[in-house]
Parts: C-alpha cells; sequence; structure tokens
C-alpha cells in the first residue's frame, strides 16, 4: 500500500460548473497510488455525493482525506445551515434540494444513503445554524 497521503479540496457553494471536480481528482489520484478499483469506486462514490452536497446544501466547504496504509477517511466540514433531523436525512429519498439543483437532476435524496452504503464508518455531527462534518472510513481489508 502507499505512503500516507492527505489531500485537501476546497468546495464552492452552488458552483454547478465547478462541481465534481475534487471527487474527480481524488478518484484520479487513488488509481495513480494503486489502490484497487473497488475501493477507488466506494472513495469516489462517498466524495463525489459528499462534496454535491457541500455544493448544493452546505454552503460551500472543504473536503479533507487522508489516505493510510490500511484505510481512506473522507471528512467534510462546512458552515452551513446545519441538518435539523439526521436520520430522516439518511432516508433514501429524502432531500431539501432547491427547484433549481433539481432542474439539473440533483436532489434525488440518494447521497447519504449513497455514503453510508459504501463506508464502513459513517458519521454525521451537525448543530441548525452551525454546520455539518461527516466522516466516512473505508478499510482496504473490506
Ligand atoms: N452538508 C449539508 N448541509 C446541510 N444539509 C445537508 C447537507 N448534506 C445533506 N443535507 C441534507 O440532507 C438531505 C439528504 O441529502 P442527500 O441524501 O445527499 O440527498 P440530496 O442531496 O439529493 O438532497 C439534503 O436534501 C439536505 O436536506
Ligand atoms: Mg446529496
Amino acid at each position: 500500500m502507499p505512503e500516507p497521503l492527505d489531500l485537501e479540496y476546497d468546495i464552492v457553494a452552488d458552483d454547478y460548473q465547478t462541481a465534481g471536480e475534487a471527487s474527480n481528482n481524488l478518484k484520479e489520484t487513488l488509481k495513480m497510488l494503486g489502490i484497487s478499483s473497488p475501493i477507488c469506486r466506494r472513495a469516489a462514490i462517498i466524495t463525489y455525493e459528499a462534496e454535491m452536497n457541500l455544493v448544493i446544501h452546505g454552503g460551500g466547504g472543504r473536503i479533507i482525506a487522508n489516505i493510510d496504509e490500511d484505510k481512506i477517511e473522507i471528512k467534510t466540514v462546512d458552515q452551513g445551515p446545519g441538518i435539523p433531523d439526521v436520520s430522516l436525512a439518511i432516508q433514501e429519498g429524502y432531500t431539501t434540494a432547491s427547484d433549481q439543483a433539481r432542474e439539473m437532476g440533483f436532489g434525488a435524496g440518494m447521497g447519504l444513503p449513497n455514503i453510508k452504503r459504501n463506508a464502513d464508518i459513517f458519521e454525521i455531527t451537525t448543530e441548525v445554524g452551525k454546520g455539518t462534518t461527516l466522516r466516512a472510513v473505508i478499510n482496504f481489508t473490506s
């Protein structure tokens, strides 16, 4: 497995033009490091959905990825509106996406369920009016 590596990306709110670039860069980096395709795929899904949530819901924020010998940890941090009911938000199909986001094909309400499904550890810490932190870990042995 590769040497430990940390990657950070700033994500801009409501910028659908550049949305997806960070997750794409992370995916290409993992491939270059020789990480197996199933793990790359899971990390790409998690990062893409987390990135889109920063763009659409979180008012922008930061993605921090720590690539270790035995795992990848993907975190997002934002100072957005927070999530009032996390158990509701992680249900399939639940969305508060704007009409604008829905017109562009976003807002299926499958992002958080997909992140959860693809992660070995999945945690959301959030406070209404303060922001949201998401943490997802993929173990290479899983
Ligand atoms: N970073 C975030 N900040 C605030 N709310 C969020 C954030 N991420 C997710 N949410 C809330 O959780 C809901 C479900 O998210 P998700 O499953 O990704 O579906 P979608 O993005 O399609 O709405 C969102 O509609 C939003 O209400
Ligand atoms: Mg989403």
